[in-house]
């Protein structure tokens, strides 16, 4: 079969580290560009931590810098869950690449517009590029398969206690992709808190490869959880998506974020409305993982194809 193309969009962090990591040299995922994001550091940060990535990975994919901020508030990072770089943990040789000249939005119109077949986005980051990309060329949507995207929740959040990180830090973006109309699958904090990478999982990926010595090094330093009591590796469950999408569960329901207002950045889905037909479900929930499952998998899946050298 055809690898599938996609296109990160991403702002790596320690988990965006990880899904990059197992994605990138998958051969049933054609990696066609890391689009970076300000958000769980500052843009240039994200952008340098992706060539990082590609350069120790040894993969040839371009990566192009973004937005740095959301549309219509301040950026609030998080460096005390991935380190003042964003990747602290590891020390990655000096980098010799340099992004794209274009910005990415520009260099994923490019991308998705040439593709022979759709694309598919995964965004790992806020919704800033796609907002805008969606904005400037309306064309592309319908050259997307899907949007995979790591963010919100059905119950909770991780920056308050209604809101999940990539959805708070730009809400007013994530409603324009979540009411673009392309087909959308949401992985939220109710599945990503579940799925869980242990100490004895870590310690093989340590043992497999530099690479995986790399993530685990980078995995010691990540406050999403701990070795001990598992690590949410929340993007990384959007490449199980992709690769292995019945380990989850999945229900089309009603999702509409929430853009102003104490509960800003939530992702509010209306069982009543839809059931009394008053809304439509617009986006593939993710509702559920086979948690055992995914923790095999990501391992088995680490081993296989990003565990060689390097
Ligand atoms: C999300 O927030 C970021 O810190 C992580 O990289 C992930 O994308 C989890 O809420
Ligand atoms: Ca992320």
């Amino acid at each position: 079969m055809k690898p599938r193309p996609i296109i990160f969009d991403t702002d790596p962090g320690i988990d965006d580290a990880a899904a990059i990591t197992i994605a990138i040299r998958n051969p049933q995922l054609d990696v066609k560009l890391l689009s970076t994001v300000g958000a769980n550091v500052e843009v240039e940060k994200t952008t340098l931590n992706a060539l990082k990535l590609t350069e120790f990975l040894e993969v040839d994919v371009p990566v192009a810098k973004g937005c740095s901020a959301p549309l219509l508030k301040e950026l609030e990072p998080c460096p005390e869950v991935h380190g003042k770089t964003g990747m602290d943990g590891f020390a990655f040789p000096p980098v010799t690449k340099a992004p794209l000249e274009k910005h990415a939005v520009e260099a994923m119109r490019e991308i998705i517009m040439a593709s022979e077949e759709k694309v598919t986005l995964v965004v790992i980051g806020t919704h800033t590029n796609i907002a805008i990309l969606f904005r400037l060329y309306p064309e592309v949507k319908e050259r997307i398969a899907e949007i995979v995207t790591m963010g919100g929740g059905l119950c909770g959040g991780n920056t308050n206690s209604s809101a999940e990180f990539n959805i708070y830090n730009d809400p007013h973006a994530a409603a324009i992709v979540f009411g673009s109309g392309v087909p959308i699958t949401m992985l939220g904090l109710h599945v990503t808190r579940k799925a869980l990478l242990h100490r004895a999982a870590a310690e093989r990926i340590d043992q497999a490869s530099p690479a995986g010595h790399m993530l685990y090094s980078l995995f010691v330093h990540y406050r999403g959880g701990s070795l001990a009591s598992g690590l949410m590796i929340h993007d990384a469950c959007a490449v199980a998506y992709l690769l292995r999408p019945a380990l989850f569960q999945t229900e089309m329901m009603s999702i509409e974020i929430a853009t102003e207002g104490i509960a800003a950045g939530t992702t509010v889905s209306d069982y009543r409305a839809v059931k009394n037909g008053e809304k439509t479900a617009n986006v593939n929930v993710c509702v559920d993982v086979d948690a055992a499952g995914f923790e095999t998998w990501f391992l088995e899946e680490f081993c296989k194809t990003a565990g060689e050298r390097p």
